[in-house]
């Protein structure tokens, strides 16, 4: 029998990567999401790829009632939860939002959870609860290593979400699978997968493949005097496909285990700047891509670097795609728009 999960979704295509990797992997997907920043013709580039539409409702996480009917409706195994709100320098603007969205309703999720007695869950949690203060000789910060010095409300939300999936851990039998990481970057390598999201892009990939096939004009580098080999700002991108390893490799080893709440760096372990980034695409494009040093961007959390080496240790997992792979593989996708 098939294990089931639910995948809550709000902020683009990458919870089409998710599905394909688990329905390959043997799991049936059910996928909810309130299509505000993705499309419902994604379901038919993933047919493209299984031969077969997964379970979809175009449901809100806030719509209590619809909620409670697909749970009622399947009996889940598992919940991958990504339905949040997710720029850091937006959140700045809008803190009540943010905490609405991605408190309040998760908040109602682990309610059904529990109510349906669903109580494992893979939380894709994120590395800016680190910040450049817990560095340990350089070798990266150590799963340990969080911080409640929070410089941002995004950050502060994951912060907290944290904080409770580790109280329902200890008291309400939840397991808990936290999976930290930076950067998503990702567009399958089949061409039919891709980040794309709607509007003007809050990340630096979607926007710098957006100057490049022409559909934006320029590149706007928020800071351009940071203690970094060029002054812009660096960061650790992982590829999607090495990402969702990362999350099969942590459910194969937790499910069937005790309740515990553990938590994972998922990490390539290589920092990249902002100008080396729009360098790279350059050489894969062969686009010239215009761009201009701005001021910093409010909430741009500070560099910080991880220790991957417990998600290598304990889950057999490492990063294996090149910067230069997941570039090519979005080109195939914004070249041929
Ligand atoms: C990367 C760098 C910008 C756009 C990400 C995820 C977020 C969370 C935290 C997991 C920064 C610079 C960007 C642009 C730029 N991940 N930049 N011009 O802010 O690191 O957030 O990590 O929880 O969900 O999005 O990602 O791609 O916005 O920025 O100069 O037009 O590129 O200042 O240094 P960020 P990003």
């Amino acid at each position: 029998m098939k294990k089931t999960i639910l995948i809550t979704w709000w902020t683009g295509y990458i919870w089409s990567h998710w599905v394909v990797a688990f329905e390959q992997a043997w799991y049936k997907t059910v996928i909810i999401d309130n299509l505000s920043n993705s499309s419902i013709s994604t379901l038919d580039w993933i047919e493209k790829i299984l031969w077969y539409k997964p379970d979809f409702f175009e449901v809100d996480l806030r719509d209590i009632e619809s909620m409670d009917t697909i749970f009622n409706k399947y009996n889940f195994d598992w919940v991958v939860h990504f339905a949040w709100l997710k720029a850091v320098g937006e959140s700045c603007d809008k803190p009540l939002e943010y905490f609405d969205n991605n408190i309040v309703w998760s908040l109602k999720l682990f309610e059904l959870m529990n109510k349906y007695d669903v109580k494992n869950i893979i939380f894709s949690s994120s590395a800016t609860v680190y910040d450049s203060t817990n560095f340990v000789n350089w070798k990266g910060v150590l799963e340990n290593g969080i911080t409640w010095n929070t410089t941002n409300p995004y950050w502060t939300t994951k912060y907290l979400l944290e904080q409770i999936l580790m109280d329902l851990s200890k008291f309400s039998w939840f397991k808990v699978m936290n999976l930290r990481y930076f950067n998503p970057i990702w567009a399958h390598n089949s061409g039919y997968l891709w980040e794309d999201p709607f509007g003007i892009p809050n990340n630096l990939l979607p926007y710098i493949m957006k100057v490049a096939n022409g559909e934006l004009k320029q590149l706007q580098i928020f800071g351009s005097d940071y203690d970094t080999i060029d002054g812009t700002w660096v960061r650790d991108y992982i590829d999607v496909v090495d990402l969702i390893d990362g999350h099969l490799k942590a459910y194969e080893k937790i499910s069937g285990t005790e309740w515990f709440f553990k938590v994972y760096n998922l990490w390539v372990g290589k920092w990249v700047s902002v100008l080396e980034m729009l360098k790279e695409s350059e050489q894969v494009t062969w686009k010239n891509i215009d761009y201009k040093l701005v001021d910093r961007r409010p909430g741009d959390v500070a560099q910080v670097f991880c220790d991957p080496s417990k998600a290598l240790n304990e889950l057999w997992w490492n990063s294996e795609t090149s910067l230069e792979n997941s570039l090519m593989n979005s080109w195939k996708f914004y070249s041929s728009k």
